[in-house]
């Protein structure tokens, strides 16, 4: 086996909740009277809430807002995310998908979550996969969020595997930067195959045991 441990991102990786951010940041942007399209959404992939608020706020014009202020949104953006993450059940996993995770952990791959997301636990239990991975690292964990590798140094760590054993899925370039800075080799799947640095690009989940259970 090539890789002993798989490391996969959560959001735009083992489900989408992409459309959900954006509408939860766009209504927030547009009460604020805020320029906000899906090319800025783009940058705030894999990138932790309030540093994704630092990115909107890039756009904001109007007095200058303290701390506890930019918590408030951040909490009220979350508060209407979560009732998208509400929404969820099993049918936001793609077969193939399902299929591939079981196929791996049949093999005797060791299968963990590395996400930016304070609210991983919470999706992965919408979906049905809230006690399926042998370990989960989330932006409850970290100091630092990606790019920093520390989310994915984590997981390895609760896998007990080094990063030269496990190999990290990832749909965003912070993500990427973060496998890498980390000494993981990745697969990019999304967005992040237009990232260089990636050690493989899929389009498909299901090609990834191709790639691990080799010699
Ligand atoms: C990542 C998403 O998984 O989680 C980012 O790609 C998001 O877009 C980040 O900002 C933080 O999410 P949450 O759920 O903690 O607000
Ligand atoms: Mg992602």
């Amino acid at each position: 086996m090539r890789y002993a441990g798989v490391i996969f991102d959560l959001d735009g990786v083992i489900c989408h909740t992409d459309d959900f951010h954006y509408k939860a940041w766009k209504s927030l942007a547009d009460s604020m009277n805020i320029y906000f399209d899906e090319e800025i959404n783009n940058r705030l992939r894999g990138v932790s809430r309030m540093e994704s608020l630092d990115i909107i706020l890039e756009r904001y014009h109007g007095p200058p807002l303290s701390n506890a202020e930019k918590l408030r949104i951040s909490e009220s953006k979350n508060m209407h995310y979560k009732n998208f993450i509400m929404q969820m059940d099993e049918s936001y996993v793609a077969a193939s998908v399902l299929s591939t995770l079981h196929e791996l952990r049949e093999n005797g791959v060791k299968l963990a979550i590395g996400s930016s997301s304070k609210n991983a636990r919470l999706i992965l239990d919408r979906i049905g996969l809230g006690s399926f991975f042998n370990a989960v690292t989330d932006g409850n964990d970290i100091e630092f969020s990606k790019p920093h590798p520390q989310v994915f140094l984590l997981a390895a760590d609760k896998i007990s595997l080094s990063p030269g054993e496990c190999l990290v899925v990832e749909d965003a370039f912070a993500g990427i930067e973060a496998a890498v800075a980390g000494g993981f080799d990745c697969v990019a799947i999304g967005d992040a195959t237009r990232d260089v640095r990636a050690t493989y690009t899929v389009t498909d989940l299901e090609e990834l045991p191709g790639i691990i259970l080799r010699e």
